[in-house]
């Protein structure tokens, strides 16, 4: 920060524990230069070539960090979606679903490689386009997306090792509509064990978050995939309805909230199609009075503020022992006041812009409810630019379970903190819940932790760490946080069918 705007410095040098935010770490600003080599009119990805809307209906996607405009995404109509579907169709039946697993193989290794040579480009196209810190998208998003193809490439010649005993095939065409939360991540956790599998597919992006996905077209185009072995169609719900309602899909997978993902299974209820749904959370992350504590609240807050709280999976409840609760938000507060919050493109910054202006409103009011409920809410003094969609990472303490910031999925930097005083206790209070996506355990003991990940009905249970994620390791929910896996050999199930 130039020292014409820092802030007037006091005039006795207060002692460490007056300290405040500002006075500490002032950074110079550290921003990410690269050309990002965005275009600024993306057409949809149909047939392996880039393609005009029917319609020629075209809507902005912003950066969301700035208000400004960043492209103009074709918006795919009902004509546009038969259109990828017949090509998926046709490149199943004439190519991908016949060739030889080893040879599919190939592919996803060379998209794989691809996506690392291109990373710095989507790393940046995915923070200006979703707001997210751009170490984020470097080190995790971007990596992470890779990965999956490496790992499913593996596969792809090992498929009789997916249900032993069984042989499984592919199912056909499959529709997918993914959030924009992890815009790049989604797309390769969908797109890769499906076409390992040897289906064929047809995405649909989030309709903020469209220019990562789009650009993807062109790592397909110079990889050589076949033509219609995946086909891109950007738009917003209605879009999203004509993919998962179209007939020619064999299976529908959906990531994003409760409410869309039960509309869905409401649309295609009687039909044969094959359904997996990745919906919300509302995690639990609890910590016992012999955890290591410094540790915990790393964990704590990569739990709820790594992706400005935007994740599924996000530890948004602390369930926290009794008997050290003052110990814990007295260092948690410490960590919250030195979080940076800012210019995502700012190599320092830890917590970057919130999706959309929708997005902030939702979180905003779910906060100003926890207020008017009674829950004594703590928030970062930092300081938010001027324009653009921020939100401070922010504490509620005295929460109890029948307020909505304790029941509700906020999807924003906004942890609920409750306490236990018994194991059966800290169990009862995070099942207490309609999701079941994940959970945190953060103690000592082995065996309490073999006990929690046993009891919790959460999909996954990490220990003494947080967000903690690999291709291997399948990836799914319980009761309202949806059905079916991502990742791993069971990830592979939800695409084939067992003989
Ligand atoms: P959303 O569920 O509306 O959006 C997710 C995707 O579904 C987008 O691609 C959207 O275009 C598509 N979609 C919307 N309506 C559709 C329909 N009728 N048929 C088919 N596809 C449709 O989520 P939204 O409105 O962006 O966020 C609302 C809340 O949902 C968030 O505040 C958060 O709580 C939750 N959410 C959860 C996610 C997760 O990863 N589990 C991801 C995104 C949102
Ligand atoms: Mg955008």
């Amino acid at each position: 920060m130039p020292a014409a705007s820092r802030p007037a410095k006091k005039t006795a040098r207060p002692s460490s524990r007056e300290l405040v935010f500002g006075d500490l770490w002032e950074f110079d600003p550290a921003p990410e230069t690269a050309d990002p080599k965005l275009k600024t009119k993306c057409d949809l990805f149909i047939h392996g070539q880039f393609v005009k809307p029917s319609a020629g209906k075209y809507f902005d996607s912003i950066n969301p960090a700035t208000e400004t405009k960043l492209a103009d995404i074709a918006l795919a109509t009902n004509t546009d979606v038969d259109l990828a579907y017949r090509s998926a169709r046709k490149a199943y039946d004439s190519v991908w679903g016949r060739m030889p697993g080893a040879e599919r193989g190939k592919y996803l290794f060379r998209i794989a490689r691809l996506l690392q040579d291109h990373a710095r480009e989507f790393a940046i196209a995915e923070t200006l386009d979703g707001g997210k810190p751009i170490k984020e998208s470097r080190d995790f998003d971007v990596p992470m997306a890779a990965a999956h193809f490496f790992y499913h490439a593996g596969w792809a010649d090992k498929l009789e090792y997916v249900s032993p005993g069984r042989s499984v095939k592919p199912l056909g065409v499959v529709g997918q509509v993914i959030p924009w939360n992890f815009p790049l991540l989604m797309l390769a956790w969908k797109l890769a064990p499906a076409l390992a599998m040897g289906n064929t597919v047809v995405i649909k992006p989030a309709e903020t978050t469209s220019i990562t996905a789009l650009k993807f077209g062109e790592i397909l185009q110079e990889a050589e995939l076949p033509p219609g072995v995946v086909n891109i169609v950007s738009g917003a719900g209605e879009t999203g309805a004509a993919v998962m309602g179209h007939p020619a899909a064999a299976k529908i997978a959906f990531t994003g909230s409760t409410e869309v993902g039960k509309i869905i299974m409401r649309s295609v209820a009687g039909t044969d199609k094959k359904v997996t749904m990745e919906l919300g959370g509302k995690a639990a992350n609890i910590v016992f009075d012999d955890a290591p504590l410094d540790q915990a609240v790393e964990g704590i807050v990569n739990g709820i503020f790594f992706n400005q709280g935007h994740v599924c999976c996000a530890g948004s409840r602390l369930l926290v022992q009794e008997s050290i609760t003052d110990a814990v938000l007295t260092k948690l507060k410490r960590r919250i006041e030195v979080l940076r919050v800012g210019d995502p493109m700012d190599k320092n910054t830890d917590l970057g812009a919130i999706n959309s202006k929708e997005q902030l409103n939702k979180i905003t009011e779910l906060v100003e409810s926890g207020v008017r409920e009674g829950a004594e809410l703590y928030q970062s003094p930092c300081r938010l630019p001027s324009k653009g969609f921020f939100f401070k990472p922010s504490v509620f303490s005295n929460v109890s379970m029948s307020h909505r910031v304790a029941r509700e999925e906020i999807f924003g930097p906004v942890l609920s903190v409750l306490t236990f005083r018994t194991v059966d206790e800290a169990i009862e209070k995070a099942n207490n819940t309609a999701y079941g996506l994940s959970a945190g355990v953060w103690t000592d003991k082995g065996s309490r932790i073999l006990k929690m990940s046993t009891e919790l009905k959460a999909g996954v249970v990490w220990a003494n760490t947080y967000n903690k994620f690999d291709p291997t390791s399948p990836f799914g929910g319980y009761k309202e946080s949806g059905f079916g896996r991502e990742g791993g050999r069971q990830g592979l199930i939800d695409y084939c069918r067992e003989e």
